[in-house]
């Protein structure tokens, strides 16, 4: 049996997502390498859906040049589905996202989608999240009270920084990374962040968990759902 690369399951799950893409309708798309994998798949029937909702510059611009329309989020009501990676996912379906920066715009598009298919290698797939650093989108101001604040809970947050500067975000805030943390009650956890002053997103999507997942495994695409 030959052993597929990571890139070639980041494939066979973005080629395997076509399917649950509606035609005739406006599709939610995330950001990532992941995605950038269904984007490819997606520019093959084009012709068969009225365009899509992204949630970063980064896939707008994607989208665009592979000639698939985009539309604002607030020129759409409810979508069928939103199709996006993940840097975790456990066995009900809660992920970390934001490895790519865009987990505010990301959960804005999962929370204005009916179902939310995840798309992923099998590397993602954890018991329990927390070991990828967990990012979380803050205002600048209320960055280092953050950073305190999840020290009181165990985590070591870290300003992320591009070019030896802060990171910006798409939304003009700036990203800090949490590690130590164990996630067990993932709902609890993320309804507890997000009430933090100064939180814009916390980068654990329970409350926008995943319906589908489609995880590539070297015995192909495996779905689950939750
Ligand atoms: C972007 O901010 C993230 O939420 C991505 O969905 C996540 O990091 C997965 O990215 P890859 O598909 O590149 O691993």
């Amino acid at each position: 049996m030959t052993t597929l690369s990571q890139d070639e399951l980041k494939t066979l799950v973005g080629q395997a997502a076509l399917k649950y893409v509606v035609p005739g309708e406006i599709v939610g798309v995330g950001t990532g390498s992941t995605v950038n994998k269904f984007l490819d798949a997606l520019a093959s029937i084009k012709d068969q859906i009225k365009g899509a909702v992204s949630s970063s510059v980064a896939s707008t611009e994607r989208l665009r040049a592979l000639g698939i329309r985009v539309f604002d989020a607030n020129d759409v009501a409810e979508l069928a589905v939103y199709i996006d990676g993940a840097d975790e996912i456990d066995h009900q379906g809660h992920m970390i996202k934001g490895g790519g920066a865009a987990l505010t715009r990301e959960k804005i598009v999962a929370a204005q989608s009916r179902q939310f298919v995840c798309i992923a290698d099998d590397s993602k797939l954890v018991q329990t999240l927390g070991k990828f650093p967990l990012p979380v989108e803050v205002i600048p101001m209320a960055a280092h009270r953050v950073i305190r604040q999840f020290a009181t809970m165990g985590g070591q947050a870290q300003l992320r920084l591009k070019n030896n500067a802060p990171l910006v975000t798409d939304n003009g805030q700036v990203l800090l990374d949490v590690t130590g943390l164990q996630i067990s009650d993932p709902l609890a956890f993320e309804a507890e962040v997000n009430q933090w002053p100064g939180v814009v997103t916390v980068g654990v999507f329970a409350f926008q968990k995943a319906q589908i997942c489609l995880l590539g495994t070297a015995d192909g695409v495996k779905t689950l759902t939750f």
